[in-house]
């Protein structure tokens, strides 16, 4: 077969353009300055309609595409309008000069702004005599290991910008701004500016550019929604006062996190509401209507749409609850359903619907004030339904005849304490109601953890299984059934066990080039035994191979759950899953799936929203796609990643309550409704223990409670500490991380699995009693279930890690460095050589390098031989003594090759590359 390794599929970027497009949020429309008309004259200010972003940094943003589109192109390219070219010359001239910056191409490297072209007054203002309106496009971005700032060029306006926006607002009657950023970002200047349309494109993968022009000139008419609340200031934020700490983070806000906090406490704070977006046309509300049905205990909603303006387009129905304030105290508002109609034309109508089980709207009681302690409960009180454009517009849904409520409250499910702090604080909640409908805030001791830890982790090691002796089942045979798999891992020797758990990578040359990791028969024993080589690679939008091959980029996260649209975004997850599948990749290390606790989080644009239950809707319809092919997605990071700082140390120190019903729910969904069979730990501590050896999470809560089935891998290079007592972490604990039934240790180096047995705790910890032979058989299992799941199972494995012969050179332009006995290449650093091979062989090849990164960055260089791609090394962190890494075989005929180096991303010096004749 041939191979389609870096062949995008065909119709998948075209298809993310759409949706694209339908993430974008108007958030200002005045006197309808949008959509463009044909034939109008815009002025474009702003570099970035020429370096349009179409993603966030890190390995979330590491996608490489065979094109990108950028804004002005792409206005263009729809041959509307007539695009100001005085001053899109002066633009193109300037650039040339001033090349898009990516900070050296490093990890983390990317500064959040290019800087911004001066632009005199009075070329503004002679352009205002020109055009009819004004474009100016903002961009940012973040990532991976590089949170937003609260300074200039971050999260606010760099005063370039700041100056930009109120020239071209002062000289022109229309103004646009289109923000293309991964984050929110300060809109404040919003009050102070004559700007007549607003708009979020985010960022949008590969097609970015297009689907933004597709809003601007409305072939597409904008129908996204916040998927976050926008404050006037950042300081308004819930979470501001504890973000950004080095070494833990109170969850002070509890679950008043977005608008569940503004609604209930600070209404005034707000500059664009949660849920909120505009379209070009007008739609009619009529017929609201809610329904009880005492037998099921379930709502019904419904109200019919109609479109009475003058474009097509698509209305999202939004419904939230208010819930009696009870013992517990709630927000004012929450989010309980969304939908979206299809595109309706002008004058058609339709109706929406809602089923919601009451049992849904129940909240856990983690200290007992309910007299149902660790339970989810429905309190006695009046339940009020809405139906809304935004969580601020709302119809009030009445019930037929007596309002809705409950007169006793009602105990829906009794839970057991998991994962409750060690640490006392004190959260909010609602105090005194004021004459504005605003609660003043109050304050509450958390309840903090009861059960011992070490009686309930004891008491739940499972059996062991006995020693099968000198057997040779294969999985297959578990398979079809012939073998159980007890049995089959009844053989398994304490080594083999013990690789079993270990993932290899970066850039693992056994499974498809460039990817995140390798896992499973990771030695020939079990190889022979039918255990495959699983491939997961990164992830969430778009497949990130850093061998070079390309992949298709779609939007980020924040810019899907901007669409609430579920359909649309299982639709475009298909296509990801069949792109996995032609890749040969077993999961996608996505989506990402933490909460938008502060604005500036550097991973926000991976994770969909401040709102669980968006979150987890998202999260369902981006697994189901992906799913559908075949393949699996992993939802990460479970859990509380919310910032980068110091993201493997800082401790989220946070309620019961607040973790199952916000930062827990999204993940609930994935595992419920999705049935999703991949997860990634977080690199942080969860009150007190790391989250790859959190014992409550991964398994009470995961496994016991959600009847999670699948496997639990950690981030890479992840630390871990004891489950019982906490204390110091360190990524040799593999002991601990089984113990709490994370089952994969993600990632050892290539060809690490089974040599480097003594690197961690495994096998010692078998020995001194931190682990049972039981719990390491328990993840095994996990893993071989998966396995047997997994596209590779019924797929020939290929191993990758021979290369076959390459041409060789024929034109010697270097000094020639024959290839000594030893077949070891001094080489100076990133130089170029000619060497010879003297003898027709396989090769074994090895390098030695040192790499300058930070602590978990991920950094790689690719070795060519006459151009061809035959390995790459991969370093995280940095490391000043030279480390020898072991790389694929190569077969090399008699003669010449020159040798270069590719840098994927700067930070790997190869200092010697070794030839072993095999
Ligand atoms: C990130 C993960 C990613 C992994 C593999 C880590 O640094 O936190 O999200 O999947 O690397 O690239």
């Amino acid at each position: 077969m041939q191979d389609k390794i870096g062949v995008p599929i065909e119709g998948f970027a075209a298809f993310s353009r759409e949706v694209a497009a339908e993430g974008a949020v108007l958030l200002k429309n005045e006197q309808q300055v949008l959509p463009l008309k044909k034939g109008e004259k815009v002025a474009i200010f702003g570099r970035i309609q020429y370096d349009y972003y179409r993603s966030g940094t890190g390995s979330g943003g590491s996608v490489n595409v065979s094109y990108t589109t950028n804004l002005k192109d792409s206005l263009k390219e729809t041959q509307m309008l007539m695009i100001d070219e005085t001053v899109d010359h002066l633009y193109m001239d300037w650039l040339k000069a001033h090349p898009f910056d990516n900070g050296g191409g490093g990890w983390a490297a990317e500064p959040w702004f290019q800087q911004e072209m001066p632009v005199d007054k009075e070329v503004i203002d002679l352009a205002s005599k020109r055009n009819d309106k004004a474009i100016v496009v903002i961009g940012r971005t973040a990532g991976e290991d590089q949170d937003n700032l609260a300074e200039r060029g971050s999260y606010y306006l760099t005063e370039r910008e700041e100056g930009l926006i109120k020239q071209v607002s002062e000289s022109f009657r229309h103004v646009i701004v289109v923000l293309n950023t991964s984050n929110i970002i300060d809109t404040s200047w919003m009050m102070r500016f004559k700007v007549s349309g607003l708009l979020y494109s985010w960022h949008g993968g590969m097609e970015g550019g297009r689907a933004c022009s597709d809003v601007l000139v409305g072939k597409v008419t904008p129908s996204g929604k916040l998927p976050d609340t926008i404050a006037h200031r950042l300081e308004d934020y819930p979470s501001n006062a504890n973000y950004g700490g080095k070494a833990e983070n109170i969850y002070q806000e509890d679950i008043y996190v977005g608008y569940r906090y503004f609604e209930t406490f600070n209404k005034q704070a707000v500059q664009y509401p949660f849920g909120y977006g505009l379209s070009y046309t007008t739609f009619e509300w009529r017929d609201e209507l809610l329904r009880y049905d005492t037998n099921e205990d379930r709502l019904s909603f419904s109200v019919t749409v109609t479109n009475t303006g003058s474009y097509p387009g698509k209305e999202t129905v939004q419904a939230y609850v208010s819930l009696p304030q009870g013992q517990l105290g709630q927000p004012a508002r929450e989010l309980i359903g969304f939908k979206k109609t299809e595109l309706l034309e002008v004058g058609a109508e339709t109706t929406v619907s809602f089923d919601v089980s009451l049992a849904a709207l129940a909240t856990y009681d983690d200290s007992g004030v309910t007299g149902y302690k660790s339970s989810y409960v429905l309190e006695a009180g009046r339940y009020l339904f809405y139906l809304g454009r935004s969580v601020r517009e709302l119809y009030e849904l009445e019930v037929e005849g007596e309002p809705f409520t409950l007169k006793t409250t009602r105990l829906v499910a009794e839970q057991e304490e998991a994962l409750a702090p060690v640490k006392a604080f004190k959260r909010i909640k609602p105090g005194e109601r004021q004459a504005n409908g605003e609660y003043r805030i109050a304050y509450e001791d958390v309840p903090t953890r009861m059960v011992d830890l070490q009686s309930r982790i004891t008491a739940r090691i499972p059996a062991e299984i006995q020693k099968v002796e000198n057997q040779c089942y294969t999985l297959k045979q578990v398979a079809a059934g012939e073998v159980s798999l007890a049995t089959f891992t009844g053989q398994l020797t304490d080594e083999e066990l013990a690789i079993l758990v270990r993932g290899e990578g970066m850039v693992s040359p056994l499974v498809t080039p460039g990817t995140a990791s390798a896992f499973g028969g990771l030695s020939d024993r079990l190889v022979s035994l039918g255990i495959p080589v699983a491939s997961c690679a990164d992830g969430p939008s778009g497949i990130r191979m850093d061998s070079g091959h390309k992949a298709t980029q779609v939007p980020i996260g924040t810019l899907l759950a901007a669409t609430f649209n579920p359909e649309l975004v299982e639709a475009l997850y298909r296509f990801e899953g069949k792109e996995l599948r032609q890749n040969e990749i077993d999961m996608l290390l996505g989506p990402g799936i933490n909460i938008h606790r502060h604005p500036l989080n550097g991973r926000n644009f991976e994770y969909f929203s401040e709102d669980p239950l968006l979150t987890g809707v998202m999260a369902v319809s981006n697994i189901k796609g992906i799913m559908a092919s075949g393949a699996h997605a992993t939802v990460k990071h479970f859990a509380c990643n919310s910032q980068e700082a110091s993201r493997n140390k800082v401790d989220a120190v946070v309620s019961e309550r607040a973790l199952r019903q916000i930062y827990l729910k999204g993940f609930e969904m994935a595992v419920k409704n999705g049935q999703v069979k991949g997860i990634m730990t977080a690199y942080n501590p969860i009150n007190g223990h790391w989250s790859a050896s959190n014992y409550d999470l991964n398994t009470t809560i995961l496994r016991k409670e959600w009847g999670y089935r699948g496997i639990v891998m950690t981030d890479w290079w992840a630390v871990m500490n004891d489950p019982v007592f906490g204390g110091p972490a360190a990524a040799s604990y593999t002991d601990h991380m089984l113990r709490a039934q994370n089952d994969l240790y993600m990632v050892v180096n290539n060809y690490g699995a089974e040599t480097n047995q003594s690197n961690d705790q495994t096998l010692k910890g078998l020995k001194t009693g931190t682990l049972t032979r039981a719990e390491l058989q328990r993840s095994v299992q996990n893993i071989l279930s998966f396995l047997m799941e997994a596209p590779v199972f019924n797929r020939k494995q290929v191993f990758r890690d021979h290369v076959g012969f390459i041409p060789e050179t024929s034109a010697i332009e270097q000094e020639v460095t024959p290839l000594p006995e030893h077949g070891r290449v001094v080489i100076q650093s990133h130089a170029s050589v000619t060497i010879e091979i003297k003898k027709t062989a396989t090769y074994r090849l090895y390098a030695e390098y040192v790499s300058q990164g930070e602590d978990l960055s991920q950094v790689a260089t690719a070795i060519l031989l006459n151009d061809v791609n035959v390995a790459t090394v991969q370093a995280n962190g940095s490391t000043d003594a030279s480390i020898e890494q072991k790389l694929p075989k190569v077969s090399l005929a008699k003669g010449y090759y020159q040798m270069t180096f590719a840098d994927v991303k700067p930070g790997v010096s190869i200092t010697a590359v070794t030839f072993q004749a095999l």
